[in-house]
């Protein structure tokens, strides 16, 4: 009887993975070009912007300028990001617009009298503003690589702020929770973010940020870092205690990077090199996971996400101790990714029992939230790709508005280290190499990247999440390249994350079996449930050349082209 039922149960679970496995989610599937960003506005102005014969960098810059008016919990013009190129060539580039650390502010800018932190300020108001990189981001992509004429890059944004748009349910529930905010931090209030309730469907019409965005399209990044934008930025400064000056708004430079580069297998995977930590750790990751067969253990299963874990620990350990500003602190890149570093790293992994994070310290070398940042995915008919996150960091950032220029500013600031040891807002810990310093980029872990599969383009992700964005990124890669799924479920997967401190896993709820999940505590992690990790917006290139996206489910995000 026993046998019988074993057999039925076996025959069931057989049918409903046969099932599944036929059922396959697909992404939008195009011929040639493809959008693919956290709003389905936003991803229509980029994939318009091709329709008009503009390449995948004229996209991602209308793109992100549409997505700093419809998207304003997180795109943005008062914050910064960074760039992954592929051109069809194959060459690469990498661009970082992070902003930086105002000229007057210093190491122990957030702690009180008896050197404590000081809660909130590194987060909350003026003094959380980095200097804004966004503007002179897209001006250096749009000089280097730009096809079509400026003006028309910003026009469908302009035209959104001054005509206005619909709010969709997520960014009107946004909005109602920042009202408080809102009235707090800014001495002139932005009326037209205030609202007893915002719902779904509401026209929203931004017309200060339209006429910035007029400026920057008539005079470029000087519409921004000079004139009365930059007027309006230090006189919001003054209304509290901001420190941005005219001065440091006219010295903000982007600036050209190499980007990193690390092989996996048979791909090749480009990403964004220091100031953010995003692309080395995401190497780091992947290359100590590489020498086990993740494959055949199959997707969440115990053996993988034990063995996930605990490469994330020592990454991130070592991201905590090594990594900051490469113009102010020297990163030791080649050395963080070496094999036999990692190899080495790895050395003492437990397959049968979870590390303690206390006994895991930074590698010795060899002689040595809120939810809201937003990533967008790009490849254009000739080829070309980019990858792009961008970032105010808290969700509406500092939650301060430009008075007359109607834009909202970073709190950027957090992602300094304000005391070592000190966790911030995404209980990341630091030390010197990302302390706070005049002029400083502030370490990041966004992770803008670009798979190659022997030599041809294969996919292109990111996402925001915090620190969580590296460890996103590496299970979306391990889905597709490993676990075989399409890029659209790769994307909707259930996703979890560690980062070696705080010494838990926070899992998306359905990440692991109930059982599993026994198995894992027994072994020795801790979990914690998290109502969502990333927003994962990708393109994957199909061996028909199609294309195929993933938009995250997780939010608004649309892939839109043809
Ligand atoms: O640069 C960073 O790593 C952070 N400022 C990103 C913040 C972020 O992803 C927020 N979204 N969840």
């Amino acid at each position: 009887m026993m046998n019988r039922l074993f057999v039925l149960l076996s025959a069931i679970a057989l049918v409903a993975c046969h099932t599944r496995k036929e059922e396959r989610v697909i992404g939008l599937i195009t011929d040639s070009a493809m959008v693919v960003s956290a709003h389905p506005l936003a991803s229509k102005v980029g994939a318009d912007i091709m329709r008009k014969g503009g390449n995948a960098v004229d996209a991602a810059i209308a793109t992100q300028f549409a997505l700093a008016v419809v998207y304003p919990s997180a795109g943005n013009i008062g914050g910064g990001g960074f760039m992954i190129l592929r051109k069809n060539d194959k060459t690469l580039d990498a661009l970082d617009y992070r902003e930086k650390a105002p000229a007057s502010s210093h190491p122990n800018m957030y702690l009180g009298e008896t050197g404590e932190i000081v809660s909130g300020l590194s987060q909350d108001g003026h003094l959380a503003c980095g200097v804004p990189g966004t503007i002179a981001g897209l001006a250096a992509a749009y000089e280097k690589y730009g096809t079509l004429p400026w003006p028309e890059l910003i026009q469908p944004a302009i035209d959104l702020a001054l005509n206005g748009f619909r709010l969709t349910q997520k960014e009107a529930a946004g909005l109602n929770y920042i009202q408080e905010d809102l009235a707090r931090y800014n001495t002139i209030l932005p009326s037209f973010l205030l609202r007893d309730l915002w719902k779904a469907g509401d026209q929203i019409v931004l017309t200060d940020l339209g006429h910035t965005l007029e400026r920057i399209r008539d005079e470029g990044a000087n519409g921004f870092y000079g004139g009365k934008t930059a007027d309006d930025i230090v006189a919001e400064m003054r209304r509290s205690n901001g420190i941005i000056t005219l001065e440091d708004l006219k010295n903000y430079n982007a600036v050209w990077r190499k980007p990193i580069v690390g092989e996996y297998k048979e791909f090749r995977v480009i990403s964004m090199s220091p100031p953010s930590s995003g692309g080395l750790a995401l190497i780091q990751l992947l290359k100590s996971v590489e020498p086990y067969p993740v494959k055949a253990w199959g997707h969440n299963t115990v053996r993988t996400a034990h063995l996930m874990t605990e490469a994330e620990r020592r990454a991130y350990a070592d991201r905590a101790f090594y990594l900051g500003d490469p113009d102010f602190t020297p990163v030791p890149v080649e050395k963080l990714v070496h094999d036999l570093y990692l190899k080495q790293r790895m050395s003492d992994f437990n397959p049968a029992k979870a590390t303690l994070s206390q006994n895991i310290n930074e590698g010795v070398l060899q002689t040595e939230e809120s939810e809201q940042t937003t990533h967008l995915s790009v490849v254009d008919p000739q080829g070309n790709s980019v990858s792009v996150t961008t970032t105010l960091n808290g969700g509406y950032g500092s939650r301060v508005v430009v008075a007359g220029s109607g834009f909202l500013l970073n709190n950027e600031m957090d992602d300094f280290s304000s005391k070592p040891g000190a966790p911030n807002m995404y209980g990341a810990v630091g030390g010197e190499a990302n302390k706070i310093m005049p002029n400083k980029r502030m370490l990041s872990s966004m992770t803008p990247t670009i798979v190659e599969k022997e030599g041809k383009l294969f996919m292109i992700l990111g996402t925001p999440g915090g620190t969580s964005i590296i460890t996103s990124v590496f299970q979306t890669i391990l889905n597709v390249v490993e676990h075989t799924m399409t890029m659209q479920e790769a994307v909707s997967a259930k996703r979890f994350h560690s980062q070696w401190l705080p010494d838990s896993v926070s899992t998306e709820k359905g990440a692991f079996s109930a059982e599993d999940s026994m198995v894992l505590v027994k072994m020795g992690h801790a979990f914690k449930l998290r109502s969502g990790l990333g927003r994962v917006d990708a393109i994957l290139v199909l061996p028909d050349g199609k294309l195929e996206g993933g938009a995250d489910p997780r939010g608004d995000d649309t892939a839109e082209g043809f």
